[in-house]
């Protein structure tokens, strides 16, 4: 219970004095259960009103003091004192009361502080838990997002590589087949038409014994050009199927063999210079180099109307770069390369092969000034004869 105010507290037991005096004054008189219980009575009044057990204390003392006139306190035979006392007792049963129910309650307080505070320090130790374990749940979303993010997006980027490999497979077979079938006209044309002609004049020869020594001499002649002419064609297939020169010789050989009888054919300039140390790097990028070259000038030679091609092979930080470079008519490279003509493998094969070797390839074609096809591969020592 709060504590009063000391004025208050004044009033109060100024206010409750006299009655108590009163009520003391009829117990000593004739003491009984009825002043006994008026005794209880005022007790509680001062409890209700908020006095304490000193207040009490006090105001029996001032009684006790105010009717000392007409009682004898201080004998030990009188039993004034007693009664006095037993009076204050009766007096002092509810403000006891109340005080044990208040210390009661006090006590019951304290305890339930207790439990409460061990009851937060659990909580708040649960709370930190919880903080922790939404921390790591959070991340693990996160996460969990990010992978399958991640996941969503190599799925993509797998499906359009599936895609492209399927259409390249497509186009590879399709070019294989257009090959053949170029090789075999050429066959056709160049081969057994030599041939035939060299029957007809060997069997000419057979029927025409009596003809004289001169004109036998150039049937003879003849037929041994005829000969000449296949066997120069049979090479040249070889050479261009797979030049053994490439594999025996080198890169360079190899180069300078093909752009001499392409050149004698096509009636096109091609200057060569190539860095001597191509010839490091393995058997793959060789191929790939040669193919490249191969397809380029083909392209040159079919496409570009040009009078001139110069290749140029060097070193530039350690990569091999080689340029293929015509003054011919240009063309849309970006263009060309998007449609997806099936008949048309040259430029897509050549990406393909430089980037099989980890290498790039660009095409760069100026209007008035020509295409340069540019091919660069790594040069590493790792890589080297590979
Ligand atoms: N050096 C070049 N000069 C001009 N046009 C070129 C050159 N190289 C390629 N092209 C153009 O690019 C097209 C595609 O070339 P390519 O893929 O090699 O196929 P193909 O040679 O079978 O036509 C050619 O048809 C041609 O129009
Ligand atoms: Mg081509």
């Amino acid at each position: 219970m709060p504590s009063l105010d000391p004025a208050l507290r004044k009033r109060l037991c100024s206010s409750l004095a006299p009655r108590y005096r009163k009520a003391l004054h009829t117990h000593l008189k004739s003491p009984g259960a009825a002043s006994r219980r008026r005794a209880t009575a005022i007790g509680r009044s001062a409890q209700s009103s908020g006095l304490v057990t000193l207040d009490l204390a006090i105001i029996h003392e001032q009684a006790v003091v105010a009717l000392a006139a007409d009682f004898h306190f201080a004998s030990p035979r009188n039993s004034a004192l007693r009664q006095a006392s037993e009076f204050f007792t009766c007096a002092l049963i509810p403000l006891e009361r109340a005080q044990s129910v208040a210390r009661e309650a006090h006590d019951n307080l304290i305890l339930r502080n207790q439990i409460l505070s061990r009851h937060a320090k659990a909580l708040a130790l649960g709370n930190r838990r919880l903080e922790r374990e939404v921390v790591r749940r959070k991340a693990a979303v996160v996460l969990a997002h990010d992978s399958k993010e991640r996941y969503r997006v190599l799925f993509l980027e797998s499906q359009v590589m599936q895609k492209k490999l399927r259409n390249l497979t497509r186009q590879i077979i399709t070019a294989q087949e257009e090959e053949r079938r170029e090789i075999s006209r050429e066959l056709h044309d160049d081969v057994v038409q030599t041939l035939v002609g060299i029957n007809v004049e060997l069997s000419a020869l057979g029927k025409g014994a009596s003809v004289g020594l001169k004109a036998l001499k150039a049937k003879i002649a003849r037929t041994q050009r005829l000969v000449t002419n296949s066997v120069n064609a049979v090479h040249r297939f070889a050479r261009e199927l797979r030049p053994a020169v490439l594999d025996d010789l080198g890169l360079i050989p190899a180069l300078n063999a093909y752009t001499k009888s392409l050149s004698e054919r096509k009636k096109l300039k091609i200057h060569l210079s190539a860095f001597a140390g191509v010839e490091a790097l393995g058997s793959a990028k060789r191929t790939v180099l040669f193919r490249v070259a191969q397809e380029a000038l083909t392209n040159v030679a079919r496409h570009a109307q040009a009078t001139m091609v110069s290749m140029n092979i060097r070193e530039i930080k350690g990569s091999i770069r080689m340029e293929v470079t015509d003054n011919g008519k240009s063309f849309a490279v970006e263009k060309t390369l998007l449609t997806h003509s099936r008949n048309r493998l040259g430029l897509v094969g050549m990406r393909e092969r430089v980037e099989m070797v980890g290498g790039s390839l660009s095409i760069i074609s100026v209007k008035g000034k020509g295409t340069t096809v540019r091919a660069e591969i790594p040069f590493d020592a790792d890589t080297k004869k590979s």
